[in-house]
């Protein structure tokens, strides 16, 4: 069985993160989020995954190879227009020989790809859909099912009364006979033209509702979200998360204050006087100043915070430093290699690239 994992949006929404890293190289506790996925397709005995990759590709390539470290093999395919979430699909039709599963590659989630497997096998359609139940789907696409599970229509982000609750989630387990509704060489969107022309010509498509934790990480606010829900144990990762943690690979406690849960990477420095935490994640390198402040908050790799500064619930991308004294103020964004001047202060919303400040 093969997987393939879409890996070539651009990731518009995570601006500034992904004008240097592309979404599925984000980290998640320091770790790809790609590399998360691909540990999950691994254990339910997948060993074969194909990336449809477009969008700064080299830097998944560069770090995950062959996939050998990873005990798989992973086969990158590279769009040179991008071809849409089913146009990627069909443009590796040739790695594929029976049932595969396709995965969002910007989702976070603690579906059991083995029972969804069995699923698929009892229920004998052409594919099956992983859904959530959303309180509000206005935001989602919306999937009307039977009791049986038997999908009878598609409703993109619905306004008004919403005709289901249970939303796409962004795994699919499909046959082959998928491939052939798809067209060949342009682009084509699973979710707005193939799953509602399967359904138009009587193909049963069936949804797999489960209760599982489930995030999309496309946005900065859900990206953070889901590092609170992680420390808070929504998912059982190899780290020993927890509100109590204070931890990190290879990382000395610092001299400065952490409040737990922090999750520091390695080479990290707190001065004494210094405040981190709580959920907090340092990535490698990073040093926090004396009277500095981090709160609730991601700081990539190499990230450097001066004297009495200030950051609070915002994701500071590598290599960015922030002046002595700045306030970084809530839902900022610091994209890579950005340097804010001594004394700055940010309004709520910032998005700051190197050439400047945007607020929104
Ligand atoms: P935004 O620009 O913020 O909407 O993000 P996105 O386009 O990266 O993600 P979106 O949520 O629209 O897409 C869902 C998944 O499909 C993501 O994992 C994307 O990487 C992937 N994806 C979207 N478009 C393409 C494409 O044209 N080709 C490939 N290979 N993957 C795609």
């Amino acid at each position: 069985m093969q997987a393939i994992v879409l890996v070539g949006g651009e990731g518009t929404r995570l601006r500034p993160l992904t004008y240097g890293t592309p979404k599925p190289m984000v980290p998640i506790m320091n770790v790809p989020f790609l590399e998360r996925t691909l540990v999950r397709i691994q254990d339910a005995g997948i060993t074969h995954a194909i990336l449809p990759a477009g969008y700064l590709p080299e830097a998944i390539s560069s770090y995950f190879g062959d996939g050998s470290r990873l005990g798989m093999r992973l086969t990158y395919v590279i769009e040179e227009t991008p071809l849409g979430t089913a146009g990627a699909i069909k443009n590796v039709e040739q790695y594929i020989d029976g049932p595969f599963f396709v995965f969002n590659g910007d989702v976070l989630t603690g579906l059991d790809l083995r029972g969804m497997m069995q699923f698929h096998a009892a229920k004998g359609g052409v594919g099956s859909l992983h859904l959530i139940t959303v309180e509000d789907p206005s935001s989602f696409g919306a999937v009307v099912h039977d009791a049986d599970g038997r999908i009878s229509a598609f409703v993109e982000k619905p306004q008004g009364p919403p005709p289901s609750h249970d939303v796409n989630a962004g795994t699919y387990l499909l046959e082959p006979a998928v491939l052939a509704a798809i067209p060949g060489g342009r682009n084509v969107s699973i979710e707005r033209e193939t799953f509602p022309e399967l359904i138009a010509r009587g193909e049963k498509l069936y949804a797999y509702v489960t209760d599982d934790y489930w995030i999309d990480l496309g946005r900065p606010e859900h990206y953070l979200d889901a590092h609170r829900h992680l420390f808070e144990g929504a998912i059982p990762l190899e780290l020993p998360l927890g509100r109590d943690l204070i931890a990190g690979p290879g990382s000395a406690q610092p001299p400065g204050t952490l409040v737990a849960p922090v999750f520091i990477g390695e080479g990290v420095t707190v001065e004494e006087g210094a405040c981190v935490g709580p959920y907090v994640v340092l990535g490698n390198g990073c040093r926090i100043a004396s009277g500095a402040r981090v709160v609730d908050s991601l700081l990539w790799e190499d990230v450097y915070v001066g004297p009495d500064a200030r950051i609070e619930w915002a994701i500071v991308a590598s290599r960015a430093q922030i002046g002595a004294g700045a306030y970084v103020r809530p839902k900022s964004v610091i994209g890579h290699d950005v340097m804010i001047l001594d004394g700055s202060q940010l309004p709520e919303g910032s998005r700051v690239v190197a050439e400047g400040v945007t607020t929104g």
